[in-house]
């Protein structure tokens, strides 16, 4: 495939981002995105270099250019989604690719036809990408080792989502500028929680301090070990949601995955609430500035309360409208590298 250099030049910003080398796209590497854990703070600043760019094409009144004309993305889901594929199908339509759409309810997979048989007919299609979403950890992983085609992980079940976390990222950059000191709490079902783990790997070396604030139940066995191995210092863990939101500069409940909880993690739904519910009697123990955000799809009035949701503080909408601007841009940097 030849090198995509030019999408009527997107304009890179490096503002906030002054310590970082900057990073040519012909450096990028990667032609699969996985996670988060093997990007470079330098790879995850050309994402958003390039996101700013795709922002500036958003805005336009036809917000389609024509750098992936010609290209094909498979979007492959195994699992319900709302953003994640209704943002990767725009963010291929935009960039001039064609797509094609797969729920794998309506799919051969119902047949019995296996996750690498139904792959490999998409890369004897000829698609070159091919965007997964998947209830088991490390299905694109295992994609990868039988495919030449491109692959973006779009969430492998308690894994990684790697283009939200970079989507989180990247709305807070935006929103608070210097990152350094500031003091993101993740509340809830870290346990079964890709997007939080996603964002722990995104979020290092960036200055931001990660409290992760949930019930015992719902922290991983082993995690303040796990996370001292991998080096990542910038993660505490805190079980008293007040303490942990005192001068919080970014608030992100997740989700009650309420299809778990007939496993005992909690003791009931009203008692959850009463503990980690995001309110505004609450959010006042967080900073005057402090920005909440929700990965979506949220259970308004258990998480998260209403008010709360829509205030002035929510950049909710605002994560699902990055998102798009996030995904044109890894999907415009993988189309650039290589078979290999
Ligand atoms: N955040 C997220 O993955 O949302 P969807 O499940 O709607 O894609």
């Amino acid at each position: 495939m030849e090198r995509i250099v030019s999408l009527n030049e997107p304009k890179l910003s490096t503002a906030g981002q002054e310590s970082l080398p900057p990073l040519s796209i012909g450096q990028w590497q990667h032609r699969n995105v996985l996670d988060l854990d093997d990007f470079s703070p330098e790879e995850i600043t050309l994402v958003f270099e390039i996101a700013n760019g795709m922002v500036e094409v958003l805005g336009r009144d036809v917000k389609k250019v024509p750098t992936l004309r010609g290209k094909t993305i498979a979007i492959m889901f195994y699992e319900p989604s709302t953003r994640t594929r209704a943002s990767f199908e725009l963010a291929a339509k935009y960039l001039g690719a064609d797509t094609v759409s797969l729920d794998a309810a309506r799919s051969s997979v119902v047949k019995g036809e296996s996750l690498i048989d139904s792959l490999r007919t998409l890369q004897a299609l000829e698609v070159d990408t091919i965007i997964i979403r998947h209830p088991c950890s490390g299905a694109p992983y295992i994609a990868v080792r039988h495919l030449q085609t491109r692959i973006i992980n779009a969430g492998d079940g308690c894994h990684a989502h790697p283009s939200q976390g970079l989507l989180d990222l990247y709305t807070i950059k935006r929103q608070l500028g210097d990152l350094k000191g500031r003091k993101v709490v993740i509340i809830g079902d870290i346990l079964h929680s890709r997007v939080a783990r996603s964002n722990i790997w995104g979020m290092r070396s960036t200055g931001l301090h990660v409290v992760l604030c949930a019930p015992r139940t719902f922290i991983p066995q082993g995690m303040p070990e796990m996370l001292d191995k991998c080096g990542l210092d910038h993660v505490t863990i805190e079980h008293n949601l007040d303490h942990a939101l005192e001068g919080a500069d970014v608030v992100m409940p997740l989700r009650l995955q309420k299809e778990r909880q007939q496993s005992g993690f909690i003791s009931s739904i009203r008692e959850y609430i009463r503990l980690y519910q995001v309110n505004a009697e609450r959010l006042k123990k967080a900073a005057p500035h402090a920005i909440v955000m929700h990965p979506g799809p949220m259970n308004e009035g258990i998480e998260i309360s209403h008010d709360v949701a829509y205030s002035g503080s929510s950049l909710i909408e605002q994560q699902v409208t990055n998102g798009v601007a996030i995904r044109m841009a890894l999907l415009y940097l993988v189309a650039g590298v290589k078979n290999q």
